[in-house]
């Protein structure tokens, strides 16, 4: 049997000879008209020549061939800073798996992204990210790659649009789709029952899409290894709650930044337990909250969180109760708490618990009272404190001193007083500390620290 095969490989190999000798000269030729097309002034295609020792295609840069075969599989121009056109003849190389042209200026005619790129019947990797001379209507041709793993069409400029996306179901091996900063302002509503097709999905990206809703039950999910969904900067404004993707427990990074999701975050995130980030933050002064939005989940399950971010996000809540539900795992990996400005009322808890991997906590502008607990010198790992504009009282805590990786210290607009604790000046990556606005006396000491305390 083991002789059958090899005896089978040998003649495979004795069969292609002639065209692993040099390259299929229809392939060449497709190459050599895609060059014609392509301004090269730094001379990067310097390879790709007719002729003489530089016959064989496959060693020309950007190109791999099968090595049995002979067939050109790979085109990878990425970060080449061509610029030109793409040349249909390039259909001819009907074995390409692999084509990358990301961050080039190549397009097609009219700045379109070319139709017949839905005719490569084997590609599985297909990147055209960052290619910022492409512009009008997404070709739902791509539908045709049914092969396709990987899809990058994430841009920074929104000039390529496309109004319906149902082709994409037909792409069921699909691992890695972005189509981040694409205008989909007009795409059905019901758009995540696209995404429901597509049973291998990992990665979702669709960053600044214009999408105006990701409201939709799903009756089953076929989305079983989601792990990273993007939908950062569209303006979703509905319920948090009825978002299609609340029960997809493979999910580790969630983006919702500058979403404008509101009400109450369902009790079903408490379920993700294999979530690493939460982001939920509305920046600076783009909103006023106009609709009441709480999280009071419980998250204490979530044994792989390492940051969540809330700011400026949330209506009110109460810290202790908030603190109190974040995870409580034997190892915690919780590094990032950043929540400022949520109208937070309470105090905070005296227990810190178990956040004691915590490098960044911010609760600034918030309305918590009560005293900093001494506990907060249990956090050893803490660089970034940030308690500003709070109602905080009594006295800072001396236990503080044992926060020795402190680099940014802020406590100021508080209700704070007596006497700053000496020890402080005994934090040697202490870079920043404001104190500024409380009713505290004494002295820091310490050179090349800056010192607010007006
Ligand atoms: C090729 O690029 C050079 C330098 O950017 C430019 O001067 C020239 O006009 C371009 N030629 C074509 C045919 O686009
Ligand atoms: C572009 O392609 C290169 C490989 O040529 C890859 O390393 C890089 O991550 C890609 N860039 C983007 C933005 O996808
Ligand atoms: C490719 O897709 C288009 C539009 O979706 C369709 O009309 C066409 O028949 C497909 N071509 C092939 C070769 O499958
Ligand atoms: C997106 O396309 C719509 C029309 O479909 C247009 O009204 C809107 O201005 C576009 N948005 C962006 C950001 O270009
Ligand atoms: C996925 O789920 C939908 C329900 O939204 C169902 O109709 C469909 O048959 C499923 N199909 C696949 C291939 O995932
Ligand atoms: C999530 O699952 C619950 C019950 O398991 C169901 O009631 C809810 O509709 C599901 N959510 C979505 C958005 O599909
Ligand atoms: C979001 O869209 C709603 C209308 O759907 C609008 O009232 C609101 O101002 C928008 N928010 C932002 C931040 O653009
Ligand atoms: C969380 O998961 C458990 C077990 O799978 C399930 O019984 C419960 O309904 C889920 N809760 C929510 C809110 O989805
Ligand atoms: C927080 O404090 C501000 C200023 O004192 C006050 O206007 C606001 O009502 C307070 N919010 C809550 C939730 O207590
Ligand atoms: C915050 O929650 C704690 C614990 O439930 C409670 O004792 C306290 O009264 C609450 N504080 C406020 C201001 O509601
Ligand atoms: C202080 O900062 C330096 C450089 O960033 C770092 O190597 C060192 O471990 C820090 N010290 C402590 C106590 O964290």
């Amino acid at each position: 049997m083991a002789a059958a095969t090899t005896w089978s490989s040998f003649f495979l190999i004795t069969d292609a000879r002639p065209a692993h000798a040099s390259c299929i000269p229809r392939e060449r030729d497709a190459l050599l008209a895609f060059n014609e097309g392509i301004n090269d002034t730094d001379g990067y295609l310097g390879s790709w020549q007719q002729g003489g020792r530089r016959q064989h295609c496959c060693r020309w840069v950007g190109i791999s061939c099968n090595k049995v075969t002979g067939h050109v599989t790979q085109l990878d121009l990425g970060q080449s800073f061509l610029v030109g056109h793409i040349n249909p003849s390039l259909i001819s190389l009907e074995h390409l798996e692999y084509l990358n042209l990301n961050g080039t200026g190549i397009t097609g005619p009219n700045g379109v992204i070319p139709e017949f790129l839905g005719s490569f019947q084997s590609l599985k990797h297909l990147d055209l990210s960052e290619m910022p001379a492409f512009s009008g209507i997404l070709p739902r041709q791509l539908g045709n790659l049914t092969k396709l793993e990987y899809l990058d069409l994430s841009t920074s400029n929104s000039a390529v649009y496309s109004t319906d996306v149902s082709w994409l179901s037909r792409l069921p091996r699909l691992v890695y789709l972005d189509m981040s900063y694409m205008n989909l302002s007009s795409i059905p509503a019901d758009w995540p029952l696209v995404v429901n097709m597509l049973p291998s999905l990992e990665y979702l990206g669709l960053r600044g899409c214009s999408l105006s809703s990701a409201s939709q039950p799903l009756t089953h999910l076929n989305l079983t290894n989601l792990q990273h969904l993007d939908l950062f900067y569209n303006n979703l404004s509905h319920p948090i709650a009825s978002s299609w993707f609340w029960n997809i427990t493979s999910m580790e990074h969630l983006n919702l930044d500058e979403t404008y999701l509101y009400g109450a975050f369902p009790d079903a995130l408490g379920n993700m337990t294999s979530l690493m980030s939460l982001r939920f933050s509305h920046f600076a002064d783009s909103v006023t909250i106009v609709y009441p939005t709480t999280m009071t989940v419980d998250l204490k399950n979530l044994c792989d969180l390492e940051r969540l971010t809330l700011d400026e996000s949330l209506s009110g809540g109460n810290i202790t109760e908030f603190i109190d539900n974040l995870p409580q795992c034997s190892s915690n990996r919780l590094q990032y708490l950043a929540m400022h400005s949520n109208n937070m009322v309470g105090m905070m808890p005296t227990d810190v618990g178990k956040l004691t991997s915590l490098q960044l906590l911010i609760l600034s502008h918030n309305n918590i009272t009560g005293p900093i607990p001494p506990g907060i010198g249990d956090y050893t790992y803490i660089e970034y404190l940030d308690l500003a504009h709070n109602y905080l009282t009594g006295s800072i805590p001396p236990h503080i001193a044992s926060c020795t990786r402190l680099v940014h210290l802020l406590l100021s607009d508080n209700r704070l007083s007596a006497h700053i604790p000496s020890k402080i000046g005994m934090l040697r990556n202490l870079t920043e500390l404001d104190l500024s606005r409380n009713s505290l006396d004494g002295e820091v000491t310490r050179e090349h620290l800056v010192i607010s305390r007006a």
